[in-house]
């Protein structure tokens, strides 16, 4: 058997946590032969509860679990780390504003990202879920000049596993049946969820989706606000924001980027070349992608856009575009 994989999973003593070391812990993740050590790191206040994690953690007897570390120190978190989960962030509080809340976690990302560039292996792969998703991974990225930019990404996997049941819903098919979702932009309301390449299996066959479903303003716009707002919607459901479904998706954009994905497209965000799409160079921008080696993700070149779709992408590029501006401009009054 390999080595352990050393993960890391921030905000461990959280509700995402909860599901995701579950899922890492048990396999499906990193494989059924692969075993893995956990660092869960969460801040000083919380370290009752991770112990309560640790614990539940140690009585599952998980056979791929090699080694359990609870702590609040982040070096000792990402010290040789092969991964990074990035869930930890400062809550939204009631009566904060948005721009309170990119300066909270402005400062906890860069801190976390010095700590990588100076700990953990130069190979390890980052994924951003704490909010402001996008721009985290950014500000983390760059505060790391050490580690290749191509080992940061922020998670889009959610809204596009929710994009996906959607289709799936509509037309009445299995969610397997439904592939090449793309979700453009920030992790945010205006995400675009587009369905221009998107396929569904007919018989033996994949299909355009847009033929089978044959419904242009539902694609143009029941579609689309449904995906942004689902994380509104399920919050005022459950008075709790997605958990299981941001678990599940933490888990599917890491194996896949360990793994490869083949000839699918999947959606993440990852720094802007300046070269793809009309993008600004330097956003934290979801973009389709497929990874065809271990760890290496390649933007897909070459789609057609259209000037619907021109104008969505644009919108949360220049959403992303006030964030980094924001954050950035935090960082250097500090
Ligand atoms: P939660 O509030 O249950 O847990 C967050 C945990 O992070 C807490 O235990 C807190 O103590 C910890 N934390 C805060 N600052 C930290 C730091 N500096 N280092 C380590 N840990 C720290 O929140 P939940 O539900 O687990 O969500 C976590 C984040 O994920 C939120 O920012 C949420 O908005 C975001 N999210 C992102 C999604 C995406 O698709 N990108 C989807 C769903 C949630």
């Amino acid at each position: 058997m390999a080595d352990p994989v050393i993960v890391v999973i921030t905000g461990a003593a959280g509700q995402i946590a909860y599901s995701l070391l579950y899922n890492v812990a048990k396999g499906d993740v990193f494989g059924k032969n692969q075993k893995v050590v956990l660092r869960l790191l969460d801040i000083g206040p919380m370290m009752g509860v991770l112990k309560g994690v640790e614990m539940e953690i140690n009585d599952c007897a998980f056979p791929l679990v090699s080694d359990v570390v609870a702590t609040d120190d982040p070096g000792t978190a990402f010290s040789g780390a092969d991964v990074a989960m990035l869930v930890g962030a400062m809550p939204r509080r009631e009566g904060m504003e948005r721009k309170d809340l990119l300066k909270a976690n402005a400062k906890i990302f860069k801190s976390q990202g010095e700590c990588i560039d100076k700990v953990a292996k130069k190979s390890i792969k980052v994924v951003v879920v704490g909010n402001p998703a996008n721009t985290n991974a950014l500000i983390c990225a760059q505060s790391a000049p050490s580690i290749p930019r191509e080992n940061f990404s922020a998670l889009t996997r959610l809204d596009q596993n929710r994009a996906q049941a959607q289709v799936a819903a509509k037309l009445g098919i299995a969610c397997d049946a439904v592939k090449d979702i793309v979700i453009w932009g920030n992790h945010s309301s205006t995400q675009f969820p587009d369905l221009s390449y998107a396929k569904v299996l007919d018989g033996e066959d994949w299909v355009e989706a847009s033929s089978k479903i044959q419904d242009d303003d539902w694609i143009h716009n029941e579609f689309v606000k449904t995906v942004q707002t689902r994380g509104a919607a399920v919050i005022a459901a459950r008075k709790l924001s997605s958990a299981m479904s941001a678990a599940k998706a933490i888990g599917d954009h890491v194996k896949d980027w360990w793994n490869g994905t083949g000839p699918r497209i999947v959606s993440m965000g990852v720094m802007s070349d300046g070269k793809s799409y009309g993008i600004e160079e330097g956003l934290m921008y979801s973009f389709p992608v497929k990874i065809e080696g271990k760890g290496v993700y390649k933007i897909v070149e070459g789609l057609n856009i259209n000037d619907w779709q021109r104008k969505m992408m644009d919108v949360t590029a220049e959403e992303l575009s006030n964030e980094k501006k924001d954050a950035f401009q935090f960082l250097l009054s500090e």
